[in-house]
C-alpha cells in the first residue's frame, strides 16, 4: 500500500492491543471527550444504544471480587479477583438495545455498539493511551452484573482495559499480510 502522511490511516495501522497496562489512564473530563468523540461512529437512528461503567481505584478490587464469586474453583477465583488489577482503568461496555425497535433490528444496534468501542479504542491510541478489549464467561455472572448494576434487558460485552502500554509490551506494526477479502462486482469504464 502506497503510505502518504496520513493519521488517521497511521492510527488504524500502528494500534495494537495491549495486554500489560500501567498508568496514566485518561481522567474523567478526557475520557468523556473521547467517548463523546467515539459516539460518532455509525449508529442506525443514532439510538446510542450502549453505556460505559468507568472502574478505577480500588473498585477493581471489588469488581474483581465479584470476578472470583462467579469462578468454579479457588484457584480461579484468586486468578479471577487479579484480572482487573492489569490496568488503571476499566471500560465496562454494556450494550443497552432498544427492543422491538420498527427501523433498527438488534443486530445492527449490535454492530453500533461494536463500532463504537473499535473507534474508542483508536481514538485512545492516538492519544498516546493503549487498550484490550476483554470478555469470557464472567460476562454472563449474576454477581458481575450485580457489582455493574448491569439490567436484565442489557448485555455485558466485556471490558477495554486502559492505561498506557509497559515497555516490556512494544507494540509491533501490524503486517499487513492479511487478504483484503474483496470481491468486485463492477462494470468497466
Ligand atoms: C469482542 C472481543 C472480545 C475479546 N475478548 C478477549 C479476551 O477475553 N481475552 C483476550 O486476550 N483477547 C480478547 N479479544 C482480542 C483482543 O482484544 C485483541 O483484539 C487481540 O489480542 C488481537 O490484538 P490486536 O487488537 O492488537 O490485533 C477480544 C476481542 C474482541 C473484539
Amino acid at each position: 500500500m502506497t503510505r502518504s502522511p496520513n493519521p488517521v490511516l497511521d492510527a488504524v495501522l500502528t494500534r495494537r492491543s495491549a495486554p500489560r497496562l500501567t498508568e496514566p489512564a485518561p481522567g474523567p473530563a478526557e475520557l468523556e471527550r473521547l467517548v463523546q468523540a467515539a459516539a460518532t461512529a455509525p449508529d442506525h437512528g443514532r439510538l446510542r444504544p450502549w453505556r460505559v461503567v468507568a472502574v478505577s481505584g480500588d473498585e477493581r478490587a471489588r469488581l474483581g471480587g465479584a470476578l472470583g464469586e462467579a469462578a468454579d474453583t479457588p484457584e480461579q477465583a484468586r486468578r479471577a479477583a487479579a484480572k482487573p488489577l492489569r490496568a488503571p482503568l476499566l471500560l465496562t461496555i454494556v450494550h443497552r438495545p432498544v427492543p422491538n425497535h420498527p427501523k433498527v433490528p438488534e443486530w445492527e444496534q449490535l454492530a453500533a455498539t461494536t463500532g463504537m468501542v473499535t473507534t474508542l479504542s483508536l481514538l485512545l491510541h492516538s492519544q498516546g493511551f493503549a487498550s484490550i478489549w476483554r470478555t469470557g464467561a464472567a460476562v454472563r455472572a449474576p454477581q458481575v452484573h450485580k457489582y455493574l448494576g448491569v439490567d436484565e434487558d442489557e448485555q455485558l460485552l466485556g471490558w477495554l482495559y486502559v492505561g498506557t502500554r509497559c515497555a516490556s509490551n512494544a507494540a509491533d506494526r501490524r503486517p499487513l499480510d492479511t487478504p483484503a477479502r474483496i470481491t468486485w462486482h463492477t462494470t468497466g469504464i
